[in-house]
């Protein structure tokens, strides 16, 4: 399978807030961030992979800024990282300002993609080669993120997290 690049699998979705979609406070519920969330990585992770993909797992997600109604985001996914069949996806979002139309960093997510066939099971993805600096830092980070995704899961004894151990030596 040839590789890739993270900007292959670049996927940008903007949109509204409407006030269906916001809490007593006038800012954006955190589900429907989540489901625009995983709605980019989805198809960030199809455009890597280009099989069926399924989210297998939402490891990490910050809630840093509160997104306020009528903001204009966008939620901008990139493949990480590709291993076997996983994919991690991480993703940014912003949200812009009416006038000067800056745009300011909101929150961020990773998501873990598995690519399957018909029958739902798991199969090969390209390998991912990291490009920007970020792209390498994220790359580089990933296998630690994955092994924590996996013990917290109960798929991978502690003891085997090789990652996580050498943080701590
Ligand atoms: C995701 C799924 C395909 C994994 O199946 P599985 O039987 O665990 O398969 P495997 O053990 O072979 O794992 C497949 C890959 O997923 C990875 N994986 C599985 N669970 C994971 C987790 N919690 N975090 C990170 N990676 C995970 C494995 O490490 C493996 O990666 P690799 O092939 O790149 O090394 C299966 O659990 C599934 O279909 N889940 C439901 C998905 C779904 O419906 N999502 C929407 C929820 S509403």
């Amino acid at each position: 399978m040839t590789p890739k690049t993270a900007e292959n699998s670049k996927t940008t979705l903007t949109d509204l807030v409407l006030p269906s979609e916001t809490n007593p406070l006038n800012n954006l519920f955190g589900g429907e961030l989540l489901a625009r969330m995983d709605r980019a990585a989805s198809i960030s992770a199809r455009r890597h992979s280009r099989r069926i993909v399924v989210t297998a797992s939402v490891n990490h997600v910050a809630f840093n800024r509160a997104v306020p109604l009528g903001s204009v985001v966008t939620v901008e996914a990139k493949v990480s990282r590709a291993f076997k069949s996983s994919m991690e996806i991480y993703i940014d979002v912003w949200i812009e300002d009416r006038e000067s139309g800056e745009r300011t960093k909101a929150n961020e997510a990773i998501y873990t993609f598995v690519a399957v066939d018909e029958t739902g099971r798991p199969v090969n993805v390209p390998e991912l080669i990291p490009e920007t600096k970020l792209e390498k830092e994220r790359f580089a980070a990933a296998l630690r993120r994955k092994q924590l995704s996996l013990v917290l899961a109960g798929k991978m004894q502690p003891k085997d997290a090789t990652e996580l151990k050498a943080l701590f030596e």
